[in-house]
């Protein structure tokens, strides 16, 4: 026999950075972070793990390839919810696991990004988020999400808070054993229905430094990494929670650009400086308002305006609702 699971589990983007940890095994974080979670329909992992006797190892593939699982994060995610296993019964499959027999069972998981993985688009969130909580299923464990967010901590920081849908607040916690380091839900996706996110991919080519070196550079080398964490984070991540209870997208959008900035601050001042935003993000394309509601996006030549009109098409499909059905670059409408 074989018992099947599958999840889908959508990434998230923080909108309230993580970025450094003061304990890199459990990976718990030097700050708080807020994130918001994005629509399972665009970008998310499928994962489907299953379970047979006559598994002889446990095997995992990613988007068709298979990997290796030895590493220390799937393993500590692996252990954690084998240690949670209940007794499993299917009547209709004829399948009985008792919770003493999962110890020798081994599991296959096949996992698919639908979105570039490694590219700054939080894959290992979405990734290691469906992992934890596929795994759950089936082993039957009866952990809540808040619970299951400590274990997929482990596999990656920011997974943690893509166990729930809407804004999620990752709570760094204070106990060694980071029993206290997990996520809540601050509100639920239908609290804010109006906002809109727009992804725009201006590469999908793998980033130089994972987001793993990066940070822990960061807090080896970034003074202003300590004085982030400590000084402007705790005020921040609250009058992020008042912008986000109350809709309130001013002081939303200006908490949101002051944490990205002051994120890519602290990179450049890391030792060696690391570099996430390529030139197109700073200088290809720029926008503006009118005295309206309309943006204005320019793009420096009609090569990038044409990339910029795939990238809003793919945000704005034809059948969406939105009329962005003449671009006007200077005064050529493309
Ligand atoms: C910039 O969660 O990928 O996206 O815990 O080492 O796996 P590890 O790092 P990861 O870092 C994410 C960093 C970030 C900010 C964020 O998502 O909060």
């Amino acid at each position: 026999w074989v018992r099947m699971v599958t999840a889908q589990t959508p990434t998230n983007i923080a909108v309230i950075k993580y970025w450094g940890k003061r304990d890199e095994t459990l990976i718990l974080p030097v700050n708080d972070s807020i994130s918001v979670t994005l629509d399972p329909a665009h970008l998310c992992t499928t994962t489907t793990v299953a379970v047979s006797p006559s598994f002889d190892q446990d095997r995992m593939w990613l988007n068709g390839k298979e990997i290796s699982l030895s590493g220390g994060r799937y393993q500590n995610c692996l252990r954690e919810i084998r240690a949670r296993a209940c007794d499993v019964q299917d009547e209709e499959k004829g399948i009985k696991i008792a919770k003493k027999d999962w110890e020798k069972l081994h599991v296959h998981v096949a996992s698919y990004n639908n979105f570039p993985t490694a590219a700054g688009l939080a894959s290992s969130a979405a990734g290691f988020a469906c992992l934890v909580f596929a795994l759950a299923k089936l082993m039957n464990a009866k952990e809540d999400n808040s619970e299951l967010s400590a274990i997929a901590r482990q596999g990656s920081g920011s997974a943690c808070r893509s166990l729930f849908g809407g804004f999620v607040k990752w709570n760094m916690g204070k106990a060694e054993d980071g029993s206290d380091s997990l996520a809540v839900q601050l509100v639920d996706e239908k609290h804010w229905d109006e906002l809109v996110i727009i992804i725009a991919v201006v590469s999908s080519r793998q980033k130089e430094t994972s987001s793993t070196t990066g940070m822990r550079d960061s807090v080896e080398t970034s003074l202003l990494l300590q004085h982030r964490a400590k000084e402007v984070v705790p005020k921040r991540t609250k009058q992020m929670e008042e912008a986000i209870k109350n809709r309130d997208f001013g002081s939303f959008a200006q908490l949101a650009c002051a944490d990205s900035n002051q994120f890519h601050a602290v990179c450049l001042d890391t030792c060696p400086p690391i570099f996430y935003m390529n030139d197109t993000s700073h200088r290809q394309v720029a926008y503006t308002f009118d005295a309206g509601p309309n943006a204005v996006l320019f793009a420096h030549n009609r090569k990038a305006a044409t990339q910029l009109l795939q990238k809003l098409l793919f945000c704005f499909p034809p059948n969406s609702d939105a009329d962005l059905n003449s671009y006007v670059i200077g005064d050529k409408s493309i």
